[in-house]
């Protein structure tokens, strides 16, 4: 098996569905805020997928290995890295949160996350989520048709670590479809020229997951699928689903609410991404 090229009607398909799952991280942003519970948030996420005409791509997801996942969404607090379960607790002043959403439409799968500043946050967690967000789009400048998956992976990794963070090994990007993950594996760390070549209408996720302090992980508790930091220091991620052009890359869940690129991704009238 190896990495699927999507057909025009596939990439259309998509564009719906990753723009879907980016409105439903605009219609929960103004609800993000102190006091609010993560399954509040999961709450009004749900209903809104219904009104949008979209289904919950996490709720009931089973890989093998795994129980059930619980929510309509993820939410990832703090020294949390990935795969938060909602649950009771308020979200505080301070906290750091990553919300990450993925929809079916049609049968076809749309993933992405933010990060959410709750309050006033401090100098250390605004700066881990700004140069997640940046390390992000470090991998994205990468896509173009002959780069390779290394390329990306180098790009994050470089970045982030030259800021002193630590990237996270256990889980990365994906292929994305008709099936929530699918190949190519998309690694945060890397060589560049190395592993599988990009090839126009491949799509895949980067969704890097970095932590301020050293990079190992740990399950936590005994639900089966919250990650936390080893250490207890912040994680923070960012995701997008990414079309791969003739000439670059499309980023496929973009939405009006979407941070603008950084301003080192250069994008003009005449030479659009
Ligand atoms: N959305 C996550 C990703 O980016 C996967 C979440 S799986 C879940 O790949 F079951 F934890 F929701
Ligand atoms: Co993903
Ligand atoms: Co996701």
């Amino acid at each position: 098996m190896s990495t699927s090229i999507k057909s025009p009607e596939g990439i259309a398909a998509m564009r719906t569905a990753c723009r879907l799952a980016s409105e439903v991280l605009d219609y929960l942003t103004p609800l993000i805020k102190p006091g609010v519970t993560t399954l509040e948030i999961d709450m009004h996420a749900a209903a809104y997928m219904a009104r949008q005409g979209t289904v919950s791509a996490t709720i009931g997801y089973q890989p093998p290995g795994y129980p059930p996942y619980p929510g309509h969404l993820c939410t990832s607090v703090n020294n949390v890295v990935c795969h938060g379960i909602p649950n009771h607790k308020p979200l505080k002043n301070g906290d750091i949160v990553n919300v990450d959403v993925t929809v079916i439409k049609d049968g076809w799968y749309g993933d992405n996350s933010r990060m959410f500043l709750i309050g006033e946050c401090s100098v250390a967690a605004k700066r881990l989520v700004s140069v997640t967000y940046d390390a992000m789009w470090k991998g994205i400048a990468q896509v173009r048709p002959g780069a390779r998956l290394g390329d990306i992976g180098h790009a994050i990794q470089k970045f982030a670590e030259g800021q002193g963070f630590s990237i996270v090994r256990e889980y990365c990007g994906h292929g994305i479809g008709q099936r929530f993950h699918e190949e190519p594996q998309v690694l945060h760390y890397g060589r560049p020229g190395t592993l599988e070549e990009l090839k126009p209408g491949m799509i895949f996720t980067i969704e890097p997951m970095i932590n301020a302090g050293r990079r190992e992980v740990k399950e936590y508790g005994n639900d089966g699928w919250t990650i936390v930091t080893k250490d207890r220091s912040l994680s923070a991620q960012w995701e997008h689903t990414i079309l791969v052009t003739e000439t670059g890359y499309e980023v496929l869940t973009l939405s009006a609410g979407s941070l603008p690129p950084p301003p080192f991704i250069q994008t003009s009238i005449f030479s659009p991404p």
